[in-house]
């Protein structure tokens, strides 16, 4: 009898794909998976339409086609302050997945500690087993999503050899301050360890908050490990592209990495999308009024149904607290709210290592009939929830 690999034995369904298959089955509204029912800016579909025409059609280089990442270390430098030498500091990916992965597979030996704040985007749990990672995490606690300083300097101490910090994030829609980012970067320099940022929301911030670029602190440029990707920024979760900017001698081996695991991102869609790239900060600042929007109409809804909720200070997902409801398995309270209610949302135990159960995630990046839909659905939601006997989430 064949064997299949240990490493991955333990690898579970996504949950979010779950939620998605019932929703669909139930002709639910999705708010589980993340990803926008709206369209990608126009020049990028006409930037698609050249491409086919016109090509390219094969390989690009590998780590990237270069005026692909010459746009990007533009982009970088305008909204970072960075400079970057788009040949020896940027790994163009398929998506920001295979830039996290591909980083890990660079930096860490197996048995090597990762620390990863909890709740996490569930990928991290995966990359590190699969590149033998063994994590250490350390709470973000709800509702504010704070983290206990000591707590993390013992998890240093430990000998981490890197920190994920997704950052705004996801699911808790935290936008960390400079003050925790300062406090993160020390620890990282005082242990001597990467900081690997999930950066893919950099742009989806509420105002007053700010991104802070991890690498633009005192110190920082060479330790930390950038993962980002297109695919929330101009709308294009399809499209696969992602990128790695790091110091040259972590991009040599991320090169290396990327080119076994896939060669390289795909020519005509990085062609297609450097206008994306050359946008000028009009663009930008549309996508956070556009998302500010979205925000405004579903989480000002829920405020309106009176649900509990933690405001997202960036990313596009919102966390409500659904304990009046005597949740005690969240996974089969989603569930029954897809098929009762309408409504998918994913349980918050899928992103938490601690005891959670109180908390489901809604993204809204949606146009607003999609929203408004699901809040006229919600609205039964705490009638039917109380009134519900005989469920097995009670
Ligand atoms: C925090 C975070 N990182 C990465 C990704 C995946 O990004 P990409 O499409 O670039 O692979 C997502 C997608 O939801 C995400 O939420």
């Amino acid at each position: 009898m064949y064997q299949l690999s240990k490493r991955t034995n333990d690898f579970t369904d996504s949950v979010i794909r779950r939620m998605t298959r019932i929703s669909n089955q139930y002709n639910a509204i999705n708010l589980s998976q993340g990803f926008p029912d709206f369209e990608p800016p126009m020049e990028l579909k006409e930037g698609l339409v050249r491409a086919a025409i016109n090509g390219p059609h094969q390989y690009a280089i590998t780590w990237g086609a270069k005026n692909f990442r010459d746009a990007l270390a533009k982009k970088y430098e305008h909204f970072s302050g960075i400079k970057v030498d788009p040949e020896e500091e940027i790994v163009v990916t398929c998506g920001s997945t295979e830039a996290m992965m591909a980083t890990m597979m660079s930096i860490v030996n197996p048995g090597d500690k990762v620390i990863i704040f909890s709740p996490y985007y569930e990928n991290y749990g995966a990359d590190t087993i699969l590149s033998g990672a063994q994590p250490i995490y350390v709470p973000l606690v709800p509702p504010t999503f704070d983290f206990d300083r000591d707590e993390l300097e013992k998890a240093f101490v430990e000998g981490a050899k890197a920190i994920i910090l997704c950052n705004p994030s996801n699911p808790s829609g935290k936008v960390f301050t400079y003050e925790e980012l300062m406090y993160i970067a020390d620890l990282a320099k005082k242990y001597d360890a990467f900081v690997v940022t999930d950066e893919v929301y950099e742009h989806i911030v509420y105002k007053p908050n700010k991104h802070i670029y991890m690498q633009s602190l005192p110190e920082m440029r060479e330790r930390t490990i950038v993962c980002n990707s297109l695919s929330k920024t101009y709308s294009i979760t399809g499209w696969r592209l992602g990128y790695v900017i790091a110091n040259p001698e972590i991009i040599e081996r991320v090169k290396k990495v990327h080119d076994f695991l896939t060669v390289g991102a795909a020519a005509p869609l990085m062609e297609a999308a450097v206008t994306g790239l050359e946008f000028g900060d009009e663009y930008y600042e549309d996508l956070a009024e556009h998302y500010a929007h979205m925000k405004e109409v579903f989480v000002g809804g829920l405020k309106r149904l009176g649900l509990k909720y933690t405001d997202p200070q960036g990313a596009y997902y919102v966390l409500v607290d659904v304990s009046e409801f005597g949740v005690k398995d969240d996974t089969l309270f989603c569930e029954w709210m897809i098929r009762n209610v309408g409504v998918a949302a994913v349980p918050g135990s899928s992103f938490f290592k601690e005891d959670v159960n109180h908390l489901v995630r809604f993204h809204f990046a949606k146009q607003d009939d999609t929203l408004n839909e699901a809040l006229r659905r919600l609205s039964n939601l705490r009638e039917l929830a109380n009134n519900a006997i005989d469920v097995d989430w009670k």
